[in-house]
């Protein structure tokens, strides 16, 4: 007798769309494996519409080659009552429909927390992959979604051992953890061929290790008019020394027009739009180092094992530090952590245990166990 497992896979915004790509190739993987009465792995793709411009979703489709979602929420833009209520008026009546054995849900974004809440509460096991990340920062909307989605979740994936910690001292028993590794290595891993192949760089006159990749879009850096004009400035000053790429966070664009911050191409300092998967992977591997707030960064950057600064008080991946080539700064401290990270050698760090391309067949193997 052959057994149907149907998942329903989640992804909403931006850092959602490379850890969803692996696990749909290995649902495709597994199903050509099938032999006899085995399982069948069925999925439905939901996109929530959180992300909704071609540069900051359907690019990363195309070049992850993620098939057209099979039911789109179109949610769009707005508070964070109005994205997570409406994720979940808008998906609960496709739970209805699909009755999925389980759901899936990636990361820290609002549709992760959302559609696990509707899942629960239908009495549908929710699966969540880079489950137990903790940065102890309750002002992070990222860090509630993270506690709201691991308290309910049945089955909890984590992509490094601080993850296992952090869920075994909130209460969780051991039989809800999976350490599964990390499933954005997975993504990286099979694109790397394809992101040595852009042009970007050339295009943009730059030389390998000759230029530094700024990223920036968090609320507690962007949303305040005062620390976002000194950051802006200090870009500025940066740019006089070493060329700099920033492709510019819709986020960061609206305050900036907000705050009537004026931003020019002093120097250079190159403002673009955003970028592709391809192309944010060869700037990580060739900039001399990274100037991030995001968390996927941090992460590719370790595996680059090129020098990153993250311009937050806290991570919630402590291990792209202890092990890898990140270091947490901040305004006031910048200079001294520039000089620091020109003054030693251009690539350091070691790469985690289980970042090694294979995780979405360890996401699999522990949802089956669990079905
Ligand atoms: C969201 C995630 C954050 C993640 C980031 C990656 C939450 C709470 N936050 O933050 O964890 O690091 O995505 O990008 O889920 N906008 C556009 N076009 C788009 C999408 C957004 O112009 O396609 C603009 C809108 O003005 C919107 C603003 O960007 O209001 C912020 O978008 P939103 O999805 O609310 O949050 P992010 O800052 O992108």
């Amino acid at each position: 007798m052959t057994k149907n497992v149907k998942l329903l896979i989640v992804a909403g915004a931006r850092p959602n769309f490379m850890k969803v790509a692996p696990i749909i190739q290995a649902i495709a993987g597994f199903n050509q494996q099938l032999r006899g009465n085995d399982t069948v792995m069925e999925y439905r793709l939901v996109h929530t519409g959180q992300h909704y411009d071609a540069k900051m979703s359907d690019v990363f489709f195309r070049e992850l080659g993620i098939p057209a979602p099979d039911v789109s929420l179109e949610v769009g833009s707005g508070s964070h009552a109005q994205q997570t209520a409406n994720v979940m008026t808008r998906f609960e009546p496709v739970c209805e429909r699909e009755k999925p054995d389980w759901i899936l849900v990636v990361g820290d974004v609002n549709p992760s927390m959302a559609c696990t809440l509707v899942g629960v509460k239908m009495g549908i096991k929710v699966a969540h992959v880079e489950a137990g990340l903790r940065s102890f920062d309750r002002t992070m909307p990222e860090e509630i979604n993270r506690l709201v989605t691991d308290s309910i979740a049945d089955l909890l994936l984590t992509p490094s051992v601080d993850g296992d910690e952090h869920l075994k001292s909130e209460g969780v028993s051991q039989d809800r953890i999976r350490l599964v590794g990390n499933i954005m290595i997975d993504s990286l891993v099979a694109n790397l061929a394809k992101a040595r192949e852009s042009k970007l760089i050339s295009e943009l006159n730059l030389k390998p290790g000759g230029f530094v990749y700024v990223t920036l879009h968090r609320p507690s850096n962007v949303d305040h008019r005062e620390s976002l004009r000194t950051i802006m400035s200090k870009f500025e000053s940066l740019g006089v020394h070493f060329p700099v790429v920033f492709p510019m966070h819709p986020r960061t664009r609206k305050m900036l027009a907000e705050f009537g911050i004026t931003h020019h191409e002093k120097g250079n300092v190159r403002i673009i739009e955003p970028v592709g998967y391809h192309d944010s992977l060869s700037l990580t591997e060739n900039a001399r180092f990274v100037l991030t707030d995001s968390g996927g960064l941090q992460e590719e950057t370790t595996y680059f094992r090129t020098p990153c600064l993250t311009l937050r008080p806290n991570t919630e991946r402590p291990v792209t530090i202890t092990l890898g080539s990140n270091k947490l700064t901040s305004v006031e401290r910048l200079d001294a952590d520039i000089a620091n990270v020109l003054a030693r050698e251009p690539k350091f760090g070691t790469i985690p245990p289980l970042w090694d391309g294979k995780t979405a067949g360890r996401v699999l193997q522990s949802i089956l166990e669990k079905s």
